[in-house]
Protein backbone atom coordinates (compact mmCIF):
# COMPACT_ATOMS: atom_id res chain seq x y z
CA UNK A 1 0.00 0.00 0.00
CA UNK A 2 2.73 1.85 0.96
CA UNK A 3 5.80 2.94 -1.28
CA UNK A 4 8.93 5.66 0.04
CA UNK A 5 9.89 7.74 -2.85
CA UNK A 6 13.00 10.24 -2.23
CA UNK A 7 12.48 13.84 -3.55
CA UNK A 8 14.70 13.16 -6.54
CA UNK A 9 12.50 10.02 -7.72
CA UNK A 10 10.16 11.47 -10.77
CA UNK A 11 6.76 12.56 -10.09
CA UNK A 12 4.01 11.93 -12.32
CA UNK A 13 0.24 11.09 -12.20
CA UNK A 14 -1.48 12.59 -8.98
CA UNK A 15 0.34 14.20 -5.89
CA UNK A 16 -1.02 15.89 -2.89
CA UNK A 17 1.11 18.66 -0.77
CA UNK A 18 0.11 20.96 1.91
CA UNK A 19 0.62 24.62 2.21
CA UNK A 20 0.91 26.45 5.42
CA UNK A 21 -0.26 30.60 5.17
CA UNK A 22 1.98 32.77 3.72
CA UNK A 23 4.48 30.30 2.45
CA UNK A 24 5.75 28.90 -0.80
CA UNK A 25 5.69 25.73 -1.64
CA UNK A 26 8.80 23.60 -0.91
CA UNK A 27 9.82 20.47 -3.30
CA UNK A 28 12.71 18.22 -4.25
CA UNK A 29 11.23 19.14 -7.65
CA UNK A 30 12.92 22.63 -8.96
CA UNK A 31 9.71 22.88 -12.03
CA UNK A 32 7.35 21.77 -9.85
CA UNK A 33 8.04 24.36 -7.19
CA UNK A 34 8.70 27.17 -9.65
CA UNK A 35 4.99 26.56 -11.05
CA UNK A 36 3.03 25.84 -8.17
CA UNK A 37 4.55 28.88 -6.74
CA UNK A 38 3.34 31.00 -9.99
CA UNK A 39 -0.21 30.15 -9.13
CA UNK A 40 0.82 30.57 -5.54
CA UNK A 41 1.55 33.84 -6.03
CA UNK A 42 -1.85 34.68 -8.31
CA UNK A 43 -3.35 33.91 -5.17
CA UNK A 44 -5.38 30.66 -6.60
CA UNK A 45 -4.13 28.49 -3.92
CA UNK A 46 -6.01 28.71 -0.87
CA UNK A 47 -3.81 28.37 2.78
CA UNK A 48 -7.04 27.96 4.49
CA UNK A 49 -7.24 25.21 6.95
CA UNK A 50 -8.26 21.75 5.27
CA UNK A 51 -9.18 23.96 1.96
CA UNK A 52 -8.41 21.76 -1.23
CA UNK A 53 -7.25 23.47 -4.50
CA UNK A 54 -6.14 21.27 -7.68
CA UNK A 55 -3.90 22.73 -10.39
CA UNK A 56 -3.12 20.63 -13.48
CA UNK A 57 0.01 20.63 -15.64
CA UNK A 58 0.64 18.97 -19.13
CA UNK A 59 4.31 18.94 -18.69
CA UNK A 60 6.74 16.18 -19.06
CA UNK A 61 8.38 15.94 -15.27
CA UNK A 62 5.35 17.57 -13.74
CA UNK A 63 2.40 15.76 -11.97
CA UNK A 64 -0.54 15.43 -14.45
CA UNK A 65 -2.60 17.14 -11.28
CA UNK A 66 -1.65 18.43 -8.47
CA UNK A 67 -3.56 19.16 -5.69
CA UNK A 68 -2.53 21.08 -2.78
CA UNK A 69 -4.40 21.00 0.84
CA UNK A 70 -4.39 23.90 3.06
CA UNK A 71 -2.66 23.92 6.48
CA UNK A 72 -3.78 26.54 8.09
CA UNK A 73 -1.13 28.65 9.93
CA UNK A 74 1.90 26.82 10.79
CA UNK A 75 1.61 27.99 14.95
CA UNK A 76 -1.54 26.05 15.01
CA UNK A 77 -0.41 22.93 13.06
CA UNK A 78 -0.89 19.93 15.32
CA UNK A 79 -1.13 16.11 15.26
CA UNK A 80 -5.54 16.55 15.32
CA UNK A 81 -5.14 18.62 12.71
CA UNK A 82 -2.87 17.00 10.68
CA UNK A 83 -5.45 13.96 10.41
CA UNK A 84 -8.07 16.08 9.39
CA UNK A 85 -6.75 18.16 6.65
CA UNK A 86 -4.59 14.78 5.28
CA UNK A 87 -7.82 12.44 6.17
CA UNK A 88 -10.26 15.38 4.30
CA UNK A 89 -7.85 15.41 1.17
CA UNK A 90 -7.16 12.05 0.79
CA UNK A 91 -11.38 11.31 1.25
CA UNK A 92 -11.57 13.35 -1.95
CA UNK A 93 -9.22 12.01 -4.23
CA UNK A 94 -10.28 9.27 -5.93
CA UNK A 95 -7.61 8.05 -7.97
CA UNK A 96 -5.88 4.30 -7.39
CA UNK A 97 -2.33 5.83 -7.31
CA UNK A 98 -1.30 9.18 -5.16
CA UNK A 99 1.89 10.75 -4.59
CA UNK A 100 2.14 12.45 -1.08
CA UNK A 101 5.02 14.90 -0.28
CA UNK A 102 5.67 14.44 3.32
CA UNK A 103 8.07 16.39 4.64
CA UNK A 104 6.04 19.57 3.50
CA UNK A 105 3.09 18.25 6.03
CA UNK A 106 5.54 18.16 8.97
CA UNK A 107 5.93 21.96 10.40
CA UNK A 108 7.59 21.04 13.56
CA UNK A 109 6.25 17.79 13.68
CA UNK A 110 8.98 14.72 13.78
CA UNK A 111 8.92 12.76 10.51
CA UNK A 112 8.66 9.27 12.55
CA UNK A 113 5.04 10.90 13.91
CA UNK A 114 4.13 12.61 10.71
CA UNK A 115 4.78 9.21 8.60
CA UNK A 116 2.05 7.66 11.43
CA UNK A 117 0.16 10.18 11.28
CA UNK A 118 -0.06 9.71 7.59
CA UNK A 119 -0.73 6.08 7.18
CA UNK A 120 -3.49 6.29 10.35
CA UNK A 121 -5.03 9.19 8.20
CA UNK A 122 -5.24 7.71 5.29
CA UNK A 123 -6.69 3.93 6.19
CA UNK A 124 -9.34 5.17 8.63
CA UNK A 125 -10.61 7.92 6.15
CA UNK A 126 -10.96 6.04 3.18
CA UNK A 127 -12.85 2.94 5.01
CA UNK A 128 -15.93 2.03 3.61
CA UNK A 129 -18.70 0.30 5.49
CA UNK A 130 -19.60 -3.62 4.71
CA UNK A 131 -22.67 -3.38 2.96
CA UNK A 132 -25.15 -5.98 2.07
CA UNK A 133 -26.43 -3.44 -0.86
CA UNK A 134 -26.66 -6.53 -4.37
CA UNK A 135 -25.60 -3.63 -6.68
CA UNK A 136 -23.52 -1.33 -4.96
CA UNK A 137 -21.52 1.50 -6.91
CA UNK A 138 -17.85 2.22 -5.92
CA UNK A 139 -15.48 5.09 -6.97
CA UNK A 140 -11.96 3.81 -6.96
CA UNK A 141 -10.42 3.49 -3.79
CA UNK A 142 -6.91 4.58 -3.12
CA UNK A 143 -4.42 1.20 -3.92
CA UNK A 144 -0.62 2.87 -3.52
CA UNK A 145 0.55 5.94 -2.02
CA UNK A 146 3.58 6.97 -3.02
CA UNK A 147 5.48 8.92 -0.12
CA UNK A 148 8.09 11.35 -1.37
CA UNK A 149 10.48 12.04 1.51
CA UNK A 150 13.92 13.08 1.89
CA UNK A 151 14.29 11.40 5.69
CA UNK A 152 15.91 8.44 6.18
CA UNK A 153 13.55 5.01 4.31
CA UNK A 154 13.67 2.99 7.37
CA UNK A 155 12.30 5.47 10.03
CA UNK A 156 9.16 6.24 7.37
CA UNK A 157 8.52 2.46 6.65
CA UNK A 158 8.23 1.40 10.15
CA UNK A 159 6.37 4.92 11.24
CA UNK A 160 3.98 4.07 8.21
CA UNK A 161 2.78 0.56 9.42
CA UNK A 162 2.62 1.33 12.53
CA UNK A 163 0.27 4.17 11.79
CA UNK A 164 -1.39 1.22 9.15
CA UNK A 165 -1.59 -1.43 12.56
CA UNK A 166 -3.99 1.64 14.38
CA UNK A 167 -6.06 2.40 11.33
CA UNK A 168 -6.14 -1.22 10.74
CA UNK A 169 -7.76 -2.43 14.33
CA UNK A 170 -10.25 1.25 14.35
CA UNK A 171 -11.36 -0.32 10.79
CA UNK A 172 -12.06 -3.57 12.21
CA UNK A 173 -13.64 -2.10 15.02
CA UNK A 174 -16.18 -0.52 12.68
CA UNK A 175 -16.63 -4.09 10.81
CA UNK A 176 -17.58 -5.48 13.92
CA UNK A 177 -20.35 -2.79 15.22
CA UNK A 178 -21.70 -2.37 11.37
CA UNK A 179 -22.99 -5.48 10.91
CA UNK A 180 -25.99 -6.74 12.47
CA UNK A 181 -27.13 -8.71 15.31
CA UNK A 182 -28.18 -11.58 12.72
CA UNK A 183 -25.04 -11.42 11.08
CA UNK A 184 -22.72 -10.84 14.35
CA UNK A 185 -24.23 -13.46 16.97
CA UNK A 186 -21.85 -14.15 20.16
CA UNK A 187 -20.65 -17.49 18.29
CA UNK A 188 -19.82 -15.43 15.39
CA UNK A 189 -17.63 -12.46 17.53
CA UNK A 190 -15.87 -15.70 19.26
CA UNK A 191 -15.53 -17.29 15.54
CA UNK A 192 -13.75 -14.10 14.64
CA UNK A 193 -11.85 -13.57 17.84
CA UNK A 194 -10.33 -16.81 17.16
CA UNK A 195 -9.06 -16.24 13.29
CA UNK A 196 -7.56 -13.01 15.07
CA UNK A 197 -5.60 -15.07 17.95
CA UNK A 198 -4.49 -17.70 14.97
CA UNK A 199 -3.37 -14.80 12.62
CA UNK A 200 -1.59 -12.95 15.92
CA UNK A 201 -0.02 -15.53 17.51
CA UNK A 202 -2.33 -15.23 20.50
CA UNK A 203 -3.95 -17.24 22.40
CA UNK A 204 -8.11 -17.74 22.41
CA UNK A 205 -10.33 -19.21 24.85
CA UNK A 206 -14.01 -19.69 23.99
CA UNK A 207 -15.90 -20.62 27.26
CA UNK A 208 -19.24 -22.03 26.44
CA UNK A 209 -22.89 -21.83 28.01
CA UNK A 210 -21.63 -25.09 30.35
CA UNK A 211 -18.52 -23.78 31.17
CA UNK A 212 -19.96 -20.45 32.50
CA UNK A 213 -22.69 -22.74 34.43
CA UNK A 214 -19.76 -24.60 36.23
CA UNK A 215 -17.62 -21.18 36.91
CA UNK A 216 -20.46 -19.47 38.43
CA UNK A 217 -21.08 -16.79 35.76
CA UNK A 218 -24.81 -15.86 37.16
CA UNK A 219 -24.65 -12.75 35.95
CA UNK A 220 -24.10 -12.60 32.25
CA UNK A 221 -26.02 -16.22 31.93
CA UNK A 222 -29.16 -14.57 33.38
CA UNK A 223 -28.88 -11.55 30.18
CA UNK A 224 -28.74 -14.79 28.04
CA UNK A 225 -31.45 -16.23 29.70
CA UNK A 226 -33.87 -15.42 27.11
CA UNK A 227 -32.12 -16.01 24.26
CA UNK A 228 -32.09 -18.65 22.06
CA UNK A 229 -28.47 -17.57 21.01
CA UNK A 230 -25.54 -19.30 23.33
CA UNK A 231 -23.51 -16.82 25.33
CA UNK A 232 -19.75 -17.16 25.05
CA UNK A 233 -17.35 -15.56 27.21
CA UNK A 234 -14.27 -14.88 24.50
CA UNK A 235 -10.52 -14.48 26.11
CA UNK A 236 -7.45 -13.77 23.85
CA UNK A 237 -4.21 -13.62 25.45
CA UNK A 238 -1.47 -12.00 23.89
CA UNK A 239 2.06 -12.56 25.63
CA UNK A 240 5.16 -10.38 24.77
CA UNK A 241 6.84 -11.02 28.03
CA UNK A 242 8.74 -14.27 28.91
CA UNK A 243 6.68 -14.71 32.02
CA UNK A 244 2.79 -14.07 32.73
CA UNK A 245 3.35 -10.79 34.93
CA UNK A 246 2.59 -7.43 34.94
CA UNK A 247 -0.89 -7.88 32.71
CA UNK A 248 -3.21 -5.50 30.94
CA UNK A 249 -6.97 -6.42 31.14
CA UNK A 250 -9.23 -5.16 28.13
CA UNK A 251 -12.83 -6.01 29.20
CA UNK A 252 -15.50 -5.11 26.41
CA UNK A 253 -19.69 -4.81 26.66
CA UNK A 254 -20.18 -7.76 23.82
CA UNK A 255 -23.93 -6.99 23.78
CA UNK A 256 -24.87 -8.52 19.78
CA UNK A 257 -28.06 -7.13 20.82
CA UNK A 258 -29.94 -4.68 23.58
CA UNK A 259 -33.85 -5.08 22.96
CA UNK A 260 -33.74 -3.76 27.18
CA UNK A 261 -35.20 -7.51 27.76
CA UNK A 262 -38.61 -6.74 30.45
CA UNK A 263 -37.59 -3.44 30.35
CA UNK A 264 -38.37 -2.87 26.97
CA UNK A 265 -36.45 -0.10 25.09
CA UNK A 266 -39.34 1.66 22.98
CA UNK A 267 -39.51 1.66 19.22
CA UNK A 268 -37.04 4.15 18.38
CA UNK A 269 -34.45 3.80 21.31
CA UNK A 270 -33.96 -0.65 19.97
CA UNK A 271 -32.90 0.58 16.12
CA UNK A 272 -29.22 0.82 16.08
CA UNK A 273 -28.73 -1.13 19.53
CA UNK A 274 -26.67 -4.23 16.75
CA UNK A 275 -23.92 -1.93 18.31
CA UNK A 276 -23.64 -2.41 21.60
CA UNK A 277 -21.31 -4.48 21.26
CA UNK A 278 -19.14 -1.24 20.82
CA UNK A 279 -16.73 -1.99 23.52
CA UNK A 280 -16.19 -5.80 22.58
CA UNK A 281 -15.45 -4.14 19.21
CA UNK A 282 -12.52 -1.81 20.01
CA UNK A 283 -11.11 -4.07 22.40
CA UNK A 284 -10.44 -6.48 19.23
CA UNK A 285 -9.65 -3.85 17.14
CA UNK A 286 -6.70 -2.77 20.15
CA UNK A 287 -5.65 -6.43 20.07
CA UNK A 288 -5.35 -6.41 16.51
CA UNK A 289 -3.17 -3.29 16.45
CA UNK A 290 -1.37 -5.09 19.20
CA UNK A 291 -1.10 -8.11 17.05
CA UNK A 292 0.58 -6.41 14.37
CA UNK A 293 2.88 -4.16 16.67
CA UNK A 294 4.40 -6.71 18.81
CA UNK A 295 5.25 -5.31 21.93
CA UNK A 296 7.20 -6.76 24.75
CA UNK A 297 3.99 -6.64 27.16
CA UNK A 298 1.64 -8.78 28.28
CA UNK A 299 -2.36 -8.07 27.25
CA UNK A 300 -5.75 -9.96 28.13
CA UNK A 301 -8.77 -9.61 26.26
CA UNK A 302 -11.93 -10.59 27.94
CA UNK A 303 -15.76 -9.74 26.10
CA UNK A 304 -18.84 -11.13 27.91
CA UNK A 305 -20.66 -11.84 24.52
CA UNK A 306 -24.78 -12.55 24.55
CA UNK A 307 -27.87 -10.58 23.05
CA UNK A 308 -30.55 -9.36 25.43
CA UNK A 309 -33.43 -10.28 24.66
CA UNK A 310 -37.04 -11.50 26.15
CA UNK A 311 -38.66 -14.81 26.19
CA UNK A 312 -40.98 -17.01 28.37
CA UNK A 313 -36.73 -17.98 30.05
CA UNK A 314 -35.78 -14.30 30.17
CA UNK A 315 -34.62 -12.61 33.81
CA UNK A 316 -37.12 -9.77 34.87
CA UNK A 317 -37.05 -7.37 37.36
CA UNK A 318 -37.11 -8.22 40.45
CA UNK A 319 -34.66 -11.23 40.15
CA UNK A 320 -31.60 -12.04 42.51
CA UNK A 321 -28.83 -13.39 40.81
CA UNK A 322 -25.55 -14.29 41.55
CA UNK A 323 -22.18 -13.55 39.83
CA UNK A 324 -19.04 -15.37 39.76
CA UNK A 325 -17.26 -12.86 42.06
CA UNK A 326 -20.49 -14.47 44.91
CA UNK A 327 -21.60 -10.97 45.28
CA UNK A 328 -25.78 -11.36 44.93
CA UNK A 329 -27.33 -8.76 42.45
CA UNK A 330 -31.24 -7.49 42.70
CA UNK A 331 -31.98 -6.83 39.02
CA UNK A 332 -33.91 -4.02 38.96
CA UNK A 333 -34.32 -2.98 35.12
CA UNK A 334 -33.18 -5.66 32.76
CA UNK A 335 -32.27 -2.88 30.17
CA UNK A 336 -28.87 -2.15 32.77
CA UNK A 337 -27.19 -5.41 31.96
CA UNK A 338 -24.20 -4.29 29.84
CA UNK A 339 -23.13 -3.65 33.57
CA UNK A 340 -24.22 -7.25 34.42
CA UNK A 341 -22.18 -8.72 31.54
CA UNK A 342 -19.21 -6.83 32.45
CA UNK A 343 -19.26 -7.64 36.21
CA UNK A 344 -18.25 -11.40 35.03
CA UNK A 345 -16.30 -9.84 32.83
CA UNK A 346 -14.00 -8.43 35.25
CA UNK A 347 -13.86 -10.96 37.61
CA UNK A 348 -12.60 -13.69 35.13
CA UNK A 349 -10.20 -10.83 33.76
CA UNK A 350 -8.47 -10.95 37.79
CA UNK A 351 -9.09 -14.52 37.83
CA UNK A 352 -6.49 -15.10 34.44
CA UNK A 353 -4.49 -12.85 36.55
CA UNK A 354 -5.23 -9.07 35.08
CA UNK A 355 -3.10 -6.18 37.27
CA UNK A 356 -4.78 -3.58 35.64
CA UNK A 357 -8.34 -3.10 33.72
CA UNK A 358 -9.75 -0.99 31.23
CA UNK A 359 -13.08 -1.51 30.47
CA UNK A 360 -15.01 -0.06 27.22
CA UNK A 361 -18.87 -0.59 26.82
CA UNK A 362 -21.57 1.40 24.99
CA UNK A 363 -22.99 1.09 28.68
CA UNK A 364 -25.25 4.41 29.46
CA UNK A 365 -27.85 6.94 27.57
CA UNK A 366 -26.74 9.09 30.63
CA UNK A 367 -23.40 9.70 29.49
CA UNK A 368 -24.40 10.46 26.14
CA UNK A 369 -26.96 13.19 27.97
CA UNK A 370 -23.81 14.41 29.93
CA UNK A 371 -20.85 14.51 27.09
CA UNK A 372 -22.61 14.21 23.75
CA UNK A 373 -20.39 12.52 20.76
CA UNK A 374 -17.52 14.61 21.50
CA UNK A 375 -15.52 12.70 24.55
CA UNK A 376 -15.52 9.01 25.94
CA UNK A 377 -16.82 9.30 29.77
CA UNK A 378 -14.47 7.61 32.11
CA UNK A 379 -14.19 6.74 35.78
CA UNK A 380 -11.42 5.52 37.80
CA UNK A 381 -9.85 4.13 41.24
CA UNK A 382 -6.52 5.13 40.37
CA UNK A 383 -6.04 8.15 39.30
CA UNK A 384 -2.11 7.82 37.99
CA UNK A 385 -3.26 4.62 35.73
CA UNK A 386 -6.31 6.99 34.50
CA UNK A 387 -4.19 10.07 33.35
CA UNK A 388 -1.96 7.50 31.03
CA UNK A 389 -4.77 6.14 29.71
CA UNK A 390 -6.54 9.75 29.17
CA UNK A 391 -2.92 10.95 27.23
CA UNK A 392 -3.07 7.66 25.67
CA UNK A 393 -6.55 8.75 24.49
CA UNK A 394 -5.29 12.40 23.77
CA UNK A 395 -2.35 11.42 21.64
CA UNK A 396 -4.36 9.27 19.27
CA UNK A 397 -7.75 11.59 18.84
CA UNK A 398 -9.74 10.32 21.17
CA UNK A 399 -10.73 12.31 24.14
CA UNK A 400 -11.79 11.48 27.30
CA UNK A 401 -13.41 13.43 30.17
CA UNK A 402 -13.49 12.06 33.72
CA UNK A 403 -16.62 11.80 35.90
CA UNK A 404 -16.58 11.71 39.20
CA UNK A 405 -16.68 8.45 41.38
CA UNK A 406 -16.73 8.65 45.50
CA UNK A 407 -18.09 6.66 48.66
CA UNK A 408 -21.34 8.41 48.56
CA UNK A 409 -21.66 6.98 44.18
CA UNK A 410 -20.65 3.78 45.46
CA UNK A 411 -23.23 3.36 48.21
CA UNK A 412 -26.03 3.72 45.84
CA UNK A 413 -25.23 0.21 43.52
CA UNK A 414 -25.44 -1.44 46.77
CA UNK A 415 -28.82 -0.38 48.36
CA UNK A 416 -30.82 -3.39 48.35
CA UNK A 417 -33.38 -4.81 50.68
CA UNK A 418 -32.57 -8.45 49.40
CA UNK A 419 -29.29 -8.71 47.70
CA UNK A 420 -25.37 -7.27 47.90
CA UNK A 421 -25.74 -4.82 45.21
CA UNK A 422 -28.98 -3.17 42.85
CA UNK A 423 -28.07 -2.91 39.12
CA UNK A 424 -30.01 0.38 38.42
CA UNK A 425 -30.18 2.50 41.50
CA UNK A 426 -32.30 5.29 39.67
CA UNK A 427 -32.05 7.96 36.72
CA UNK A 428 -29.84 10.06 38.77
CA UNK A 429 -26.33 10.34 37.80
CA UNK A 430 -27.07 7.14 35.70
CA UNK A 431 -24.07 6.85 34.13
CA UNK A 432 -21.75 7.39 37.01
CA UNK A 433 -24.39 4.33 38.45
CA UNK A 434 -23.06 2.32 35.43
CA UNK A 435 -19.50 2.53 36.06
CA UNK A 436 -19.56 2.38 39.82
CA UNK A 437 -21.73 -0.88 39.49
CA UNK A 438 -18.64 -2.30 37.88
CA UNK A 439 -16.13 -0.83 39.99
CA UNK A 440 -17.97 -3.00 42.92
CA UNK A 441 -16.30 -5.85 41.40
CA UNK A 442 -12.96 -4.69 40.22
CA UNK A 443 -11.94 -4.82 44.27
CA UNK A 444 -8.22 -2.80 44.50
CA UNK A 445 -7.17 -3.48 41.10
CA UNK A 446 -6.61 -0.37 39.17
CA UNK A 447 -9.08 0.21 36.80
CA UNK A 448 -10.51 2.50 34.28
CA UNK A 449 -14.06 2.48 33.26
CA UNK A 450 -14.57 3.76 29.47
CA UNK A 451 -18.38 4.57 28.59
CA UNK A 452 -18.29 5.18 24.83
CA UNK A 453 -22.35 5.17 24.17
CA UNK A 454 -22.07 8.42 22.87
CA UNK A 455 -18.81 8.39 21.02
CA UNK A 456 -18.74 5.13 19.09
CA UNK A 457 -21.36 5.72 16.30
CA UNK A 458 -21.09 9.38 14.32
CA UNK A 459 -24.30 10.69 13.42
CA UNK A 460 -22.37 12.15 10.38
CA UNK A 461 -19.50 11.71 7.79
CA UNK A 462 -16.34 13.30 8.92
CA UNK A 463 -12.60 13.65 7.86
CA UNK A 464 -11.64 10.19 9.31
CA UNK A 465 -14.66 7.90 8.25
CA UNK A 466 -18.31 8.06 7.53
CA UNK A 467 -21.50 8.31 9.40
CA UNK A 468 -21.78 4.91 11.87
CA UNK A 469 -18.85 3.12 13.31
CA UNK A 470 -15.90 5.28 14.68
CA UNK A 471 -14.17 2.35 16.07
CA UNK A 472 -13.17 4.08 19.14
CA UNK A 473 -10.74 3.62 22.00
CA UNK A 474 -9.43 0.64 19.82
CA UNK A 475 -6.34 3.57 19.23
CA UNK A 476 -6.21 4.04 22.73
CA UNK A 477 -6.18 1.18 24.57
CA UNK A 478 -3.54 -0.25 22.05
CA UNK A 479 -1.78 3.15 22.81
CA UNK A 480 -1.80 2.41 26.16
CA UNK A 481 -0.12 -0.54 26.30
CA UNK A 482 2.70 0.30 23.59
CA UNK A 483 3.29 3.46 26.01
CA UNK A 484 3.35 1.16 29.21
N1 LIG B 1 -26.90 -0.19 25.61
C1 LIG B 1 -27.56 0.73 26.45
C2 LIG B 1 -26.90 2.11 26.48
C3 LIG B 1 -26.91 2.90 25.22
C4 LIG B 1 -27.85 3.89 25.04
C5 LIG B 1 -25.95 2.70 24.26
C6 LIG B 1 -27.84 4.64 23.88
C7 LIG B 1 -25.94 3.45 23.09
C8 LIG B 1 -26.87 4.44 22.91
C9 LIG B 1 -27.59 0.19 27.87
O1 LIG B 1 -27.63 -1.19 28.00
C10 LIG B 1 -28.82 0.72 28.50
O2 LIG B 1 -29.87 0.33 28.11
N2 LIG B 1 -28.67 1.58 29.49
C11 LIG B 1 -29.75 2.14 30.18
C12 LIG B 1 -29.44 2.04 31.65
C13 LIG B 1 -30.60 2.30 32.52
C14 LIG B 1 -31.61 1.20 32.36
C15 LIG B 1 -30.13 2.36 33.96
C16 LIG B 1 -29.90 3.58 29.75
O3 LIG B 1 -28.89 4.22 29.45
O4 LIG B 1 -31.00 4.08 29.71
MN1 LIG C 1 -29.59 -1.96 27.97
ZN1 LIG D 1 -26.88 -2.28 26.48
Amino acid sequence: MFTIKSKADRVEGTLLVGLFEGESLQSGNDELQREGNMYIQRGDVSTRFKAMTTLHFAKEGLPERLHVVGLGKREQWNHDRFRKALGHALQSIHKEEVGVDLDGLLGEIPTEVGAELLAESLVMATYTLPTFKTNQSQNASMQQLNVFTGQPEDVVSTALATGEAYARGVNKARDLVHLPANVITASKLAEYAKELADQYDMKAEILDKEQMEELGMGALLAVNQGSVEPPKMIVLTYQGLDEWKDVTAFVGKGITYDTGGYSIKSKTGMPGMKGDMGGAAAVLGAMETVGRLKPEKNVIAVIPSSDNMISGDAFKPDDVITSMSGQTIEVLNTDAEGRLALADGVTYAKEKGADRIINVATLTGGVVTALGSWMTGAMTNDRKFYDAVERSGESKGEPIWQLPYNDDYKAQVRKSDIADLNNSPTRKAHAIMGGAFVGAFVGDTPWVHLDIAGTSVAESAHELGPKGPTGVMSKTLANYVMNL
